[in-house]
């Protein structure tokens, strides 16, 4: 082949030097305090982390979906991007919240926040787009961390006493279709697996995934590694890339097991990076 010969740039528009920074293993992204209506939300990702990989891959223009679009970080961030999303949303209390954001940024982007289950409502979007699909370029998303929001562990203890104190809430919803209210872990895992399983054919060839997800020490001392079984579960349908590691340095440190046992001060996610294949 010859030296000369131009490979066409199809996954984003940076230079070298971004795409190589933007490619080390792990990064700090500190959130910033939340708008005053987004604190509802007991656990929203910052814009800042969304922009991180919509810019590495997507172009401006490119479909992004959210499966568990929360209060709307990811479609806010597409918005600022001048990408466009979908996102869905089983708690309506969360797509009001998202909404109300999304009509404040300007730009001619498609930002729609649908309601309803992950599961369900793929089915509705593969119907409506029929014929048209696949027609996403990058899916971002975390998913509730199982039902670890409904348990003191820990550091969550603090959280969630001040948050109680506060007349906030603790965790998502009591519906039943919340996947962060199955009781079983193995459920949890295999219905994500059934989620992703079934948005594969709304992705377009060779699309990318991010998922946020967090190992997470049980109540009872046992680790629950959720990002690393629901990266060997999806890895049924998609290829494994990689994980990028979310550092968070503004968190502050918890003095947990002292001076027994020993508990870390998790302060850093997992951004599993597959592939469509
Ligand atoms: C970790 S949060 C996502 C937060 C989001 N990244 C943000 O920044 O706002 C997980 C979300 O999944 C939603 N959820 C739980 N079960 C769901 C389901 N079956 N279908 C769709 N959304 C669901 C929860 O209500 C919660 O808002």
């Amino acid at each position: 082949m010859s030296k000369n010969k131009e490979t066409k740039q199809t996954l984003n528009t940076l230079d070298g030097k971004e795409w190589v920074k933007a490619t080390k293993s792990w990064f700090v992204v500190n959130p910033k305090p939340r708008k005053a209506a987004q604190v509802i939300h007991p656990a929203k990702y910052p814009e800042e982390l969304v922009a991180h990989f919509v810019r590495f891959f997507t172009q401006e223009n490119g479909w992004v979906l959210d499966p568990f679009a929360g209060v709307g970080s990811t479609l806010i961030a597409c918005k600022e991007m001048n990408r466009n999303s979908i996102g869905i949303e089983l708690n309506p209390d969360f797509i009001d919240i998202a909404d109300s954001s999304l009509s404040k940024i300007e730009g001619s982007s498609t930002s729609q926040m649908i309601p309803g289950d992950a599961y369900l409502t793929i089915g509705q979007i593969e119907q409506h787009y029929e014929g048209e699909a696949p027609i996403f370029d990058f899916l971002m998303t975390s998913p509730p961390y199982w039902n670890m929001l409904r348990k003191s562990r820990g550091g969550n203890e603090t959280v969630h006493k001040e948050r109680e104190e506060n007349g906030l809430p603790i965790y998502y919803s009591d519906l039943v279709l919340d996947v962060g209210n199955i009781e079983s872990y193995e459920e949890y895992i295999e219905r994500l697996g059934q989620i992703f399983d079934r948005i594969s054919p709304l992705l377009k060839d060779k699309a990318y995934l991010v998922i946020v997800a967090q190992n997470m020490r049980d109540v009872d001392g046992h680790m629950k590694p959720i990002a690393w079984d629901l990266a060997k579960r999806l890895s049924k349908t998609y290829a494994l890339r990689q994980e990028m590691i979310w550092c968070q340095d503004n968190k502050r440190l918890g003095c947990w097991g002292f001076p027994t046992t020993y508990v870390s001060n998790v302060h850093h996610h997992y951004c599993l990076v597959l592939q469509k294949i």
